[in-house]
């Protein structure tokens, strides 16, 4: 294995139909119209020295280290700012460059630390490969001239350092905060010589706004800033390409490594979802996979209030399915059932679910994506036929107007808001609809054209408000709809939706927006150019989620917004692996690749494969599973990378289910919320330990790679495999791929994939049916008809929720994440990541606040028919009055003791977004609080005697 090395072209590459050929130190090299001479020369097989140049940002022009002579020129043109031209002559190694060259280099050096050999960018400095290359020997200069050798050095970032004593002020990092992030946080202060790079009002990176992206430390050429792992490490030796396990947007990632230890992560040009940028949890925050808190060796208790016990692997195995087995003996094969993890990789989830359906013969199986994206899948495969977005992120670039409902991607989807920002700023108009002002509606260079700020639960009303609009303005896209969609369908839903009873007017004081904006933005989807909407947990995680998805559809359809670049629906999917979890099967009425298990055809087609008689009828879901539970048919349960305790709705609902059932297996990192209830505890491999793939929201499918060996001793699917054999269905496999090839056989839609065509071509969507070398997948869906043949458009009934605010409680709870955290937290915060979000805050308009005699940091308590918590508050006028906000990273805030069991009437998606609550100040703890920190002294003790143990 060697380090993976980028080659740096200097300047983007251009994308023109139209060929420039030219002639470069006498090699003729033809290239599209608008490149660089630079990179031009590049293309050629000529490095010309640069510095301020990179070819992920356009051309600056500042250094002069790039200049050529073009014959017919006067001068020395900087390579990187001059475009091609037919014809042109460019010499770049000629005696007067050569001088001119090391004039600059010696500029630059006279002002540089001369540190080389303990400087932590030793081996990594382009300022000292540049050097090498003018041949710089003397600096005629001498050192003792003003500098600026003594400035001081930034350390507040937890990640990286700013040592200004070796800036060049080559502003690589200013426009990569600009260019590529889109955060604005840094700027060149003063002039001339005094000139410095400062972030923010000079403050320091850690109270400016940046973000911590590291897309100016991966643009810096020296060693101003760097990573803090580097300088504590040094440089890595060897690289491994692999996949972020954070979210669903699924950045590509080197792990640069020192034998089995990460010493830094950066994003990969290549990789397809993100071509060359991240974000915080991606880019630092991996820490977790060695922190002291990982638990290393199967555990096995009889009772829940046992201590744990240490075990071999095999004797937790056997444990396992013993007590599995003696449940089956007396409740019936449907007494016990898994949970999957949108965690874990494809095979990971893949054998799990075959686990359940072949060797504990039920289909009692479902995944975290019911209580996230179950609604997306249900209500496109109703409205298009497929269970997936219809885009890749690289539409975004075509599109003239952006829809964004139900969704923050600055903070859920980080490098996909850049991308979004970016297409911006460049002009494309934005609606957005959420009640909270999310960073997209007001941030540097991007404002909203509409923000539709609704009362939470009202999404249906204002899509079919905006579909009304559409309608009754003559706004319809009818050859679009007579050609691509099912014309009965389409006359029944377009005399629903232009009743007076969908109108804007008539639904303004539900939804609380003035008409005249709905109108005004419906209008502008209708009518702006491609207009693609992108939506999240904003508009599934409510009683009508399937409702908004189907509306959300028949919007695209009825504007002809579908098929094409820059168009589209796209569901921002939460965890890195929502999309492959759900297409692995782990529904418990759908095989894998979204095929019911009633079908006969399919179920025997994976009869035969699996060599078992499966069950025709659908399992329990995850909410039947605890109610199940509660009435005692249902008595134990195999959790993948789960913690449900923390992430599903009722808290109390959840626990009493665990508490009632006799076994209780989980397979995870850390002891989490869930373990406490667990009697068998299998410990799980972290993504650095995984062979695999994720599959992002984009159906992108991309290579995991081990770039480690698994801490824990064990493969995750070998676990699967050996309680599936322990249980009397003997599976084994010997290798990850042979998961995939299996996958590929049994699942239309993955046939062409392999881990061979991954590994040669990077990644691919789905369908990927071809097996021809270059058959990729599909990038966009729907594009000559729909999955399903003919568009169905569904009528989409606005029924308000049962949650009503009362007296009692007169707020609307909504939660979301934040930049900074992933879901429970569970892997955030066990890293740096808690310096800028170290508990879950309570956002309040000042109005609600002031009636309450809350204070900005004050205490309160937080309560709901369910039950109450208490944190502490913060005024923002981001929520409008009557709605407050929180998020869930934090198992001590217990968000989900606040929010009921209202679900989705399709899917049972649990409604986080719509609670109503009230608040008041208060320094006490919740009852639930208190019971939580017993427990967790408890957890902690384990934790300290396992890890004792280990040593
Ligand atoms: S910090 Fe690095 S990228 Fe920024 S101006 Fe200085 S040398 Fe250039
Ligand atoms: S880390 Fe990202 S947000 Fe922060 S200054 Fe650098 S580019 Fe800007
Ligand atoms: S945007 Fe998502 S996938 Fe990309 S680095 Fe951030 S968390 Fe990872
Ligand atoms: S690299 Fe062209 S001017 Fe700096």
């Amino acid at each position: 294995m060697t380090l993976i090395h980028e080659t740096d072209y200097g300047t983007p590459a251009r994308l023109s139909s139209t060929l420039v050929t030219l002639e470069i130190d006498g090699r003729s090299i033809t290239v599209p119209e608008g490149t660089s001479v630079m990179r031009a020369a590049m293309d050629a097989g000529i490095t010309v020295p640069k510095l301020c140049a990179t070819d992920s940002l356009e051309a600056f022009g500042s250094c002069r280290l790039c200049m050529v002579e073009i014959e017919g020129r006067r001068g020395t043109p900087a390579s990187c700012t001059t475009p091609v031209a037919p014809g042109m002559k460019v010499a770049t190694q000629t005696d007067r460059l050569a001088r001119l060259r090391r004039g600059v280099m010696e500029l630059y050096i006279s002002d540089h630390p001369l540190d080389c050999l303990t400087c932590p960018a030793n081996g990594d400095c382009e300022l000292q490969d540049m050097a090498g290359a003018v041949g710089l020997r003397n600096v005629r200069y001498g050192f003792d001239g003003e500098s600026h050798l003594k400035a001081g050095k930034d350390e507040s970032n937890p990640y990286f350092t700013f040592d200004a004593s070796k800036c060049i002020v080559c502003s690589r990092c200013v426009r990569a905060c600009q260019e590529t992030q889109g955060t604005f946080a840094l700027t060149i202060d003063g002039r001339g010589f005094a000139s410095f790079v400062a972030a923010g009002a000079n403050e320091g990176f850690m109270d400016s706004e940046c973000v911590s992206c590291g897309a100016c430390v991966q643009a810096c050429p020296t060693a101003t800033l760097t990573e803090k792992s580097i300088i504590e490490n040094g440089q890595p030796e060897h690289s491994v390409i692999t996949t972020c396990a954070y979210c669903g947007v699924g950045c590509s990632f080197k792990a640069e490594m020192q034998g089995t230890t990460v010493v830094r992560m950066t994003p990969w040009k290549n990789g397809g979802a993100n071509e060359g940028h991240s974000c915080v949890k991606g880019r630092f925050a991996w820490g977790y996979a060695s922190h002291k808190d990982r638990i290393m060796k199967p555990m096995v208790r009889e009772r829940i209030s046992d201590p744990w016990r240490e075990v071999s692997w095999e004797e937790a195995i056997a444990y396992a399915a013993e007590r599995l087995k003696a449940v089956q003996a007396k409740h019936g094969r449907g007494s016990i059932g898994g949970i999957t993890s949108s965690r874990c990789t494809n095979e990971e989830v893949y054998v799990v679910q075959k686990m359940i359906r072949a060797a504990f013969g039920t289909n009692n199986i479902d995944t975290c994506a019911r209580v996230c994206h179950s609604p997306t899948g249900y209500g496109l495969s109703q409205t298009f036929g497929t269970s997936a977005g219809t885009q890749d992120f690289r539409s975004v670039d075509k599109s003239d107007v952006m829809l964004v409902i139900g969704a923050n991607p600055t903070d859920g989807h980080p490098v996909f808001g850049s991308r979004m920002k970016k297409r911006l700023r460049a002009g494309a108009k934005l609606i957005v609809i959420d009640p909270r002002r999310i960073d997209l509606v007001r941030s540097p260079h991007v404002q909203a054209d509409y923000h539709l700020q609704l009362q939470p639960g009202t999404n249906v009303a204002v899509v079919n408000a905006i579909a009304h609009t559409i309608v009754t303005e003559g706004l319809v896209d009818r050859p679009f709809v007579e050609e691509r969609c099912d014309p009965k369908e389409f006359a029944k839903w377009e005399a629903f939706i232009a009743e007076h009873r969908n109108s804007p007017e008539y639904l303004e004081s539900r939804t609380g927006v003035p008409a005249e904006q709905v109108r005004a933005a419906a209008r502008l989807y209708a009518t702006g150019g491609n207009a693609a909407i992108y939506y999240g947990l904003g508009v599934t995680e409510h009683s009508q989620g399937s409702s908004t998805v189907m509306a959300i559809a028949n919007l695209a359809m009825a504007t002809g917004n579908i098929g094409r670049e820059g168009v589209g629906v796209n569901p921002l999917r939460g965890q890195n692996n929502v999309q492959g979890s759900c297409d692995m099967g782990s529904f418990p009425h759908e095989l894998p690749g979204y095929r019911h298990v009633s079908d006969d055809t399919v179920r025997h087609e994976f009869e035969t494969a699996w060599g078992v008689t499966l069950d025709p009828e659908p399992g329990l879901r995850i909410p039947n599973m605890f109610d199940s539970a509660h009435d005692g048919s249902f008595r134990g349960l195999f959790v993948q990378g789960e913690d449900i305790v923390q992430s599903d709705p009722n808290t109390h609902h959840v626990t009493s289910a665990l508490e009632a059932l006799d076994i209780v297996i989980v397979q995870d990192l850390f002891l989490n919320e869930t373990a406490a209830f667990a009697h068998v505890f299998f410990p799980g491999t972290s993504f650095l330990e995984k062979d695999g793939t994720f599959t992002n929201a984009e159906r992108r499918i991309n290579r995991v790679r081990k770039a480690m060996p698994s801490k824990v001793g064990r493969d995750e699917h070998w676990v699967a495999c050996a309680l599936a054999t322990a249980m009397g269905y003997p599976m084994h496999y010997d290798s990850t791929s042979q998961i995939m090839d299996e996958i590929a056989s049994l699942t239309p839609t993955f046939r062409g994939v392999s881990f061979e065509k991954l590994d040669r071509v990077g990644s691919v969507q789905w369908p990927c049916t071809g097996l021809e070398d270059d058959d990729t997948g599909m990038a966009i869906m729907h594009g000559e008809k729909f999955m399903r043949g003919l568009g169905r458009f569904v009528i989409t009934e606005y029924v308000p929720t049962d949650e009503r605010t009362t007296r009692m409680y007169p707020l609307v709870l909504t939660t979301g994440r934040i930049l900074a955290h992933y879901n429970v937290g569970a892997q955030t915060r066990r890293t740096a990541n808690v310096a800028w979000h170290p508990e879950d805050v309570l956002e309040i308009n000042p109005v609600d606040a002031e009636i309450r005699g809350v204070k900005d940091g004050d205490m309160v308590s937080l309560a709901s028919r369910m039950g109450a918590t208490t944190l502490r508050a913060v005024l923002s006028d981001r929520m409008p009055a009557g709605v407050v906000y929180t998020t869930f990273h934090h198992p001590v805030t217990g968000a989900n003791v606040i929010t009921t069991e209202n679900s989705d009437w399709a899917t049972n998606c649990p409604e986080y977004k719509v609670t109503a609550v009230q608040i008041s100040r208060s320094n006490q703890p919740s009852d639930w609080q208190v019971d939580y920190a017993k427990n967790d002294v408890e957890r902690k003790r384990i934790g300290a005697a396992n890890v004792l143990a280990a040593e």
